[in-house]
């Protein structure tokens, strides 16, 4: 199994805004690889981004490669990981960027702080397991645990015997920087006998939110405060999958423990608090419901209040003749009916370069044909194609982009990540979106705002960004089955015209495909 350093998770790299972060990486596994530091904004600078063959060609084994970035503007909890088929199931691991120094948090100061790990583990080679199924052309195989902070606990009959313990005080509060880096599965996490207050999601500040339990989607984290105010012993923290699709579900729960100071690890643990059930629509709805931004004077929600370009993308997954197949056909996936196809040089090396030939700048606004996107299931397919097609978006321009779910083979929540921004959510639904009526009810005030988003299962999510960082960003699904089916695109934002909007020239190290 690939690791960084010999540790899984990997280690984590502690930064305080402005910082600059210099992070040489040398490659000794027999894989490409690339590392994405997921959600920091590295304006002007997608040269340390990461995505393989968007960003930078991989680096190849015995290659070495220093990502070289500044963090500015940006504090919280982040996490980089591989960047590149699947190996970021074991290569991961978290940023915490602290405030500048003197800076305080928004909230009382926690006693302690730790960052809490939610992974996906599977009893084999996790690149094994890809290639399988992109042989077979189905779903690869599901994971065979959980892990937390590595660890997939005692519900599991894993030859891992150890389960991470959290040790904590009586009385004091505790920070936990939570981090869902799992491959597939969406998770909610709770704490037996603890109500969690949540600060930070995706490294911006939330108004406090006080919750039993909590939803995250791979690439999202979750900053809470816990206060160890219950009686002394042992209570289990759990991480199961949330799954809302008519596939199958899995239902493995990962736990580790919350163990006060002085209880002999003996004590058996409180069982599990009730979870959320694992097709808990309505939990997950009215969890992101109520999460606000914190918008202070100091931390102001800076959201594009007028739209320059509105987009409309529809997600689609769908069966594409494979005559390599056993069943002559595979899965895939779409946006706008486009299945994106990766380039064999990076993408901004082309666009910096001016290499023709490798994208063309014409991905759709909207999806080619309006229908009925979550009607009855729709098994036909929409004139599906290839293409490395990218969105050219004016520098500075405000975008307004709504991510619609679709019933092309089945419903299914997708948690979209966007490169190189952050984004405000706006709005949500089920059903198809309506231009005209949906955004009277949007969130022009406190919208959340994140670097990944979940759009629910047959329903609708509506994000706004202003593009104001020069370059070529990733927009993917983060599950990585859908990513490497194809449900990815990429936005050129070009460059503007002042001293300090374009992006910056290539480093020297930068690899080579
Ligand atoms: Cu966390 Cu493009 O990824």
């Amino acid at each position: 199994m690939a690791t960084v350093n010999g540790s899984y998770p990997g280690p984590t790299i502690y930064a305080r805004e402005g910082d600059r972060v210099v992070v040489a990486v040398t490659n000794r596994v027999a894989y490409n690889v690339t590392i994405h530091w997921h959600g920091l904004k590295q304006r002007r600078n997608g040269w340390a981004d990461g995505p393989a063959y968007v960003t930078q060609c991989p680096i190849q084994p015995g290659g070495t490669y220093a990502y070289d970035f500044n963090v500015t503007g940006q504090r919280g909890t982040l996490w980089w990981h591989a960047h590149i088929a699947w190996l970021r199931a074991t290569v991961n691991g978290a940023i915490v960027v602290l405030p500048a120094r003197g800076v305080p948090y928004p909230f009382p100061k926690p006693d302690a702080e730790a960052e809490i790990i939610l992974g996906e583990w599977w009893h084999a080679d996790v690149e094994a397991v890809e290639k399988q199924g992109r042989a077979l052309g189905m779903a690869p195989n599901t994971s065979d645990a959980h892990t937390i902070n590595g660890k997939p606990g005692p519900l599991f009959p894993c030859s891992e015997k150890h389960t991470h313990a959290l040790q904590v005080q009586w009385g004091k509060t505790y920070l936990l920087r939570i981090i869902n880096a799992a491959v597939n599965d969406e998770l909610f996490f709770s704490i037996a006998g603890h109500t969690m207050t949540v600060v930070e999601i995706d490294a911006t500040y939330t108004k406090p939110l006080s919750a039993s339990a909590i939803q995250l989607s791979p690439g999202q984290t979750t900053n809470v405060l816990v206060r160890a105010d219950q009686r002394p012993g042992r209570y289990f923290m759990a991480a199961k999958p949330f799954n809302d699709a008519a596939v199958p579900a899995d239902n493995k729960t990962a736990t580790a423990i919350l163990q006060y100071a002085g209880v002999p690890a003996s004590v058996l643990p409180a069982p599990p608090r009730l979870m959320p059930e694992t097709n808990g629509t309505g939990f997950v709805a009215a969890f992101h419901d109520r999460l606000r931004s914190l918008n202070s004077a100091r931390y102001p929600a800076a959201l594009p209040l007028a739209v320059d370009r509105r987009l409309l993308y529809a997600i689609g997954l769908n069966i594409d003749p494979c005559a390599s197949c056993p069943k002559g056909s595979r899965l895939a996936a779409s946006l706008n009916n486009i299945t994106f196809v990766m380039p064999r040089v990076a993408l901004l090396q082309a666009h910096y370069g001016g290499l023709k030939g490798v994208f063309t700048a014409d991905f759709p606004d909207r999806p080619p044909a309006r229908f009925n996107y979550t009607g009855a299931p729709l098994t036909a397919g929409l004139g599906t194609s290839l293409g490395t097609r990218l969105s050219r978006v004016a520098y500075n321009a405000s975008v307004e982009l709504v991510l619609q779910d679709t019933n092309l083979l089945s419903v299914e929540t997708h948690p979209f990540h966007l490169h190189g921004y952050n984004f405000f959510v706006v709005g949500r639904g089920v059903g198809n979106f309506d231009p005209t009526k949906d955004p009277s009810k949007y969130n022009l005030v406190d919208p959340p705002e994140r670097n990944t988003v979940g759009v629910p299962a047959g329903g609708w999510t509506a994000i706004r960004f202003r593009a104001d960082n020069p370059g070529v960003w990733f927009l993917h699904c983060h599950l990585e089955v859908h990513t490497s089916w194809g449900l990815r695109m990429a936005f050129l934002v070009e460059d503007g015209d002042g001293p300090d909007e374009s992006v910056l020239p290539p480093p020297k190290d930068l690899p080579e495909c």
